[in-house]
């Protein structure tokens, strides 16, 4: 039976993204719109979003609305657009006093304020535009007080919210919202100070995740094995508590894959296709990449490549030595893309410095080196610290580019240890956050990439991996109607 779907997002690909995300926000609500649910999707007309030649138009009686967030008082619009390549329409919450910013997040003291206006304005939308939603389906931090405000601020409109359950997903966890008590009645209206967690209080912050996790009819996480880290203290971040008395409400779906966008087959960002039967295209793009990096041509040397924000999360911390060293002692190429932490950055850009024509990193976003790099690669790295579920692994998997993780999170449950002896598996995984498990992790494949059979088994393991969004879209559209009974 067709659900009424609305769904919250800080992030949207390709309208706006800083990672997964934006990518998790599309690809699930375009398989349900196909699914034929009816989806009313909400996301912030951010600043710096790209919407040239994009179909869009004012949602005419949703003009100059009032919207008030604690005492500050906003107006807003609301835009429809229409998502590229697809049938499905979603709402842009237009507010240039909260969203016309250089960035999607900051760390303005306002930053609370956007994310909560968000999340009201989507309340408010539904009222006027009379959606009753079954589920409101709100995601991270920025979304997090979806649930709360659904219990407490909207309960009164028994038409519109009395049916509705609320699903909160955790994407990373890492990141909570959290700011000053002093700011307390910016949840209001409609939530007092009494509904929010009195300990946090108490200690002087409020915790915006900690109450999704608290409120929801249904947490679930971006996967099975980060749902399980997230219950112990080494992995809740301070919400392993909370999310062990929920019992079974808290799930671990395993992100999909959207591969009308991923896929060597079709690629539009890659000038030659491949697939499992013919691989020559791949090495025509490693050429192709390194003629575009003005790295001299090396058709026969491994190339590492590395597609990352440049955060603690990512593992930067274990390649400080062992890429240097690795570049200094072994025929390889490494190409890095990424933005972030300074320091990260500067790393980075110093190996570019110490091995030039070796090592190329590209600092900022770009969404076709991305593509470029997942189908060039040899070898893709990934030796996250923590990792919910991790997209570009799976990517890789399907360009046949053989991923390094490190065995946390959704990495764990995507990518096998390959077994020479068996020849199962797809990739390389090491246990253990150190740098000489790293080492150990690229001196492996090497010595693999070396045997070319060996070799060739492992890269089409990998390609015959299936991660589509029929599996993860079915598995959330079986929630919804446990949660609706519809
Ligand atoms: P996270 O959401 O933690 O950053 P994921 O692996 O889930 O990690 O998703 C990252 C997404 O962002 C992928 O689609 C990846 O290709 C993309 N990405 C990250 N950094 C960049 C960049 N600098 N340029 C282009 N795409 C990027
Ligand atoms: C987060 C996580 C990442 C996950 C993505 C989409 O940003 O860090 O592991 O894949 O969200 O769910």
């Amino acid at each position: 039976m067709p659900l009424r779907v609305c769904f919250v997002s800080a992030e949207y690909s390709p309208f706006a993204k800083t990672g997964g995300l934006g990518d998790v926000s599309a690809a699930l609500t375009r398989h349900l719109a196909r699914r034929g649910h009816d989806l009313r999707v909400f996301v912030p007309l951010h600043g710096q979003m790209e919407l040239a030649g994009v179909d869009r138009h004012p949602v005419e009686f949703l003009q100059s609305l009032p919207l008030r967030v604690g005492q500050h008082e906003f107006r807003f619009s609301l835009q429809t657009a229409r998502v590229p390549d697809t049938q499905l329409w979603i709402y842009l919450v237009d507010c240039p006093a909260l969203f016309d910013r250089p960035r999607i997040y900051s760390d303005a003291p306002d930053e609370h304020v956007r994310y909560l206006a968000l999340t009201r304005a989507a309340f408010e939308c539904c009222q006027r535009m009379g959606f009753a939603p079954d589920v409101m389906h709100s995601n991270d931090w920025h979304t997090a007080f979806a649930p709360l405000l659904l219990r407490h601020a909207y309960a009164w409109d028994r038409q519109m919210f009395g049916g509705t359950r609320s699903v909160f997903t955790i994407h990373n966890i890492g990141y909570q919202g959290v700011f000053s008590a002093a700011q307390a009645g910016d949840v209001g209206p409609g939530i007092g100070i009494e509904a929010l967690h009195q300990l946090d209080l108490g200690a002087g912050r409020i915790n915006p995740m900690r109450h999704a996790v608290i409120y929801a009819d249904a947490v679930t996480t971006v996967s099975p094995n980060y749902a399980v880290e997230i219950r112990t203290p080494e992995g809740g971040y301070g919400l392993d508590a909370d999310l062990r008395a929920r019992g079974d409400a808290v799930v671990g779906i395993l992100n999909g894959v959207d591969y009308d966008e991923w896929n060597p087959t079709t690629d539009r960002y890659i000038p030659h296709h491949y697939g499992l039967d013919d691989l020559t295209g791949k090495l025509l793009n490693k050429q192709a990449l390194l003629d575009l990096l003005r790295m001299p041509a090396a058709p026969n040397t491994p190339l590492v490549g590395m597609i990352s924000r440049l955060a603690r999360q990512k593992g930067i911390d274990l390649l400080l030595d062992v890429l240097p060293e690795l570049l200094a002692t072994r025929e390889v190429r490494f190409v890095g893309l990424g933005s972030g932490e300074p320091h990260y950055e500067r790393f980075m850009h110093g190996l570019q410095e110490r091995f030039p024509g070796r090592a190329t990193f590209y600092s900022g976003y770009s969404e076709e080196l991305a593509h470029m790099i997942e189908a060039a690669a040899d070898i893709f790295l990934m030796p996250s610290l923590y990792e919910p579920c991790g997209l570009n692994q799976m990517y890789s998997l399907k360009y046949g580019t053989v991923p390094i993780v490190r065995r946390t999170g959704g990495l764990a449950d995507s990518v096998q240890h390959f077994d020479p002896a068996t020849g199962q598996g797809t990739g390389i995984v090491f246990n253990d956050f150190d740098s000489g498990a790293v080492r150990w992790a690229l001196d492996t494949a090497l010595e693999w990439q070396g045997w070319p059979t060996v070799w060739r088994r492992l890269v089409l393991n990998g390609m015959r991996q299936d991660f589509s969004w029929d599996r993860a879209g079915a598995e959330y559209e079986r929630l919804y109607q446990q949660l609706t009974g519809k």
